[in-house]
């Protein structure tokens, strides 16, 4: 039951996101002599109101956006080599009869009988949960045992008492991540995994002759605060939807104000128990959204087509980077941490 593509006039839709990145410029170019600030502000600086731009879909219908065959018959040459392997496009994958996470639930006695019954894979190098497709309409069960990888990479099962499918889980608690265009009102899911609607949005046909009508193309750049709701939409692990009280965001369209709806605990960003991998996340969007500092986003470290950050060794050494780097500088070598996360069951 896959969606049609329905190429639309430009007449329907950019308005609104046109509107909606007016909005945000006129807020970046107020903010551009805005003092910088790396760690929350001193007691007294005013913070940002982050839903002040823009506007959301929430209680609107989902967009009939285009899918990837359509983008990747045009894009195969820039982007259709690593899209096979990109871990956006692969977080949900089929499952393979010789994966490790497959072989150690066939091995654990109190698992084994499950093992054929797996049609999908969730997750990559940490941790992987199985999954079977329900016989309702966009919707998959979660097993209750997944599994993590320990030293030497090996697959172990955790929680495998009682193993079983569980229905629900996936569709309230996890489909707005690893899925793409969940309806708010059924939670089922468009497609599987992470299509280029994702980020790219509701990208009108027309691009093709003006590439600054489409989403994170170069010559249009994004206001910051932007760019960081897209990336936050699926990146910020805390926090919660107003509209349906799911930890997911409500029919988030690119372009949007994601922080319209979704109520995010910034104060995560502060916490030193917090792992690296979210405590980063957390303060960019933070330092973005409610201290106004723009000049640095996901972008300015993470190239996402090719899965590289290499682009970040070239920023000048601030606060920031102690997350994962040791004060010393010249910056050599990183610390290594684990990443553990109750939004995700690992
Ligand atoms: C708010 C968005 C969000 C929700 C909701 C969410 N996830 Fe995730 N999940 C992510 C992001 C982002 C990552 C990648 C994090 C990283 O690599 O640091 C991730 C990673 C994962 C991983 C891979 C871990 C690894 O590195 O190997 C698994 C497994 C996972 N999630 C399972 C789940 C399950 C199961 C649920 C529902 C119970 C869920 N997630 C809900 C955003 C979400
Ligand atoms: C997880 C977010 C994400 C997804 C999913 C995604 N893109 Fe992108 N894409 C980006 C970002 C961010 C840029 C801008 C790159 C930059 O300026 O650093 C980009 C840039 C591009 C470009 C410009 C050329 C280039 O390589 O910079 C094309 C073309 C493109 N994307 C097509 C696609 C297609 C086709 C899909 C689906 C198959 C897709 N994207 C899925 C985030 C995404
Ligand atoms: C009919 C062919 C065609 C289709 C279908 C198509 N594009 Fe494009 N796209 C183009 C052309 C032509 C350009 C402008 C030339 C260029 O920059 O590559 C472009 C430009 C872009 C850019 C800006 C590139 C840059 O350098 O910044 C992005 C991003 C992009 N497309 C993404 C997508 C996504 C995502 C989809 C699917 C939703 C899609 N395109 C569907 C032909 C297509
Ligand atoms: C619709 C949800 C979603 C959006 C939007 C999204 N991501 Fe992700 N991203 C994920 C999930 C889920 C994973 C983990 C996939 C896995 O390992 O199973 C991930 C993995 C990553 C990773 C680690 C893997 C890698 O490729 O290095 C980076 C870095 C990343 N995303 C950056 C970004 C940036 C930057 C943006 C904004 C342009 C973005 N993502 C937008 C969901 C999303
Ligand atoms: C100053 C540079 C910088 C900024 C800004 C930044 N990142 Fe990262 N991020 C990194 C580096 C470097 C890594 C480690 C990559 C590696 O392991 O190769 C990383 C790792 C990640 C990972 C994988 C973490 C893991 O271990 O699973 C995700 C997901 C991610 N970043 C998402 C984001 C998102 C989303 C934003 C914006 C809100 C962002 N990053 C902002 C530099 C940055
Ligand atoms: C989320 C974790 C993370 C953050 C934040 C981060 N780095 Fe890194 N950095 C890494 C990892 C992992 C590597 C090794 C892999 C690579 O080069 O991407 C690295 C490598 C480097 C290197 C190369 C070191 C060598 O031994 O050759 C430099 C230089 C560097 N980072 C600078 C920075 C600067 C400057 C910042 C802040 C603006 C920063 N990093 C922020 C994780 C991070």
């Amino acid at each position: 039951m896959a969606r049609q593509l329905r190429v639309r006039s430009l007449a329907v839709m950019p308005s609104a996101i046109l509107a909606t990145l007016a909005v945000a410029l006129v807020v970046s170019t107020r903010m551009a002599g805005s003092p910088r600030s790396v760690a929350a502000p001193p007691a007294g600086k005013k913070l940002l109101d982050p839903g002040a731009w823009g506007s959301d879909h929430v209680g609107q219908p989902i967009p009939e956006y285009m899918e990837s065959g359509e983008c990747l018959f045009c894009h195969r040459n820039e982007v259709g080599g690593t899209w096979q392997t990109n871990k956006h496009n692969r977080t949900i994958r089929d499952a393979e009869a010789g994966e490790p996470a497959v072989q150690a639930l066939r091995a654990d006695p109190k698992t084994k009988d499950l093992a054929d019954e797996v049609q999908l894979i969730l997750g990559d190098t940490r941790a992987q949960k199985f999954l079977k497709r329900s016989a309702g309409y966009g919707k998959v069960d979660l097993l209750t045992a997944g599994a993590v990888f320990g030293r030497g990479r090996r697959a172990k099962i955790e929680s495998p008492e009682k193993p079983h499918w569980d229905a629900q889980t996936f569709a309230l608690e996890c489909a707005g991540c690893h899925t793409t265009a969940v309806d708010p009102r059924t939670h089922a899911f468009a497609t599987l995994s992470l299509d280029c609607y994702t980020c790219h949005g509701d990208s009108p046909a027309e691009h093709t002759n003006d590439p600054k009508l489409m989403p994170l193309a170069k010559a249009r750049k994004d206001p910051p605060a932007a760019i960081t709701s897209i990336c936050a939409s699926c990146h910020v692990r805390f926090g919660k939807s107003k509209a349906t009280g799911l930890p997911y965001p409500t029919n988030f369209v690119t372009g949007d104000n994601l922080f319209k709806d979704f109520q995010v605990d910034f104060a995560q960003a502060d916490n030193p128990k917090l792992n690296p991998a979210d405590r980063h996340v957390m303060e960019n969007v933070r330092d973005v959204v409610l201290n106004g500092r723009e000049t640095m986003t996901c972008l300015s470290c993470h190239d996402v087509h090719s899965g590289s950050s290499r682009r970040h060794r070239d920023l000048a050494s601030e606060q920031y980077c102690m997350h994962c780097h040791d004060s010393a500088e010249p910056i050599k070598g990183h610390k290594t941490y684990e990443v553990h996360s109750d939004r995700c069951r690992y």
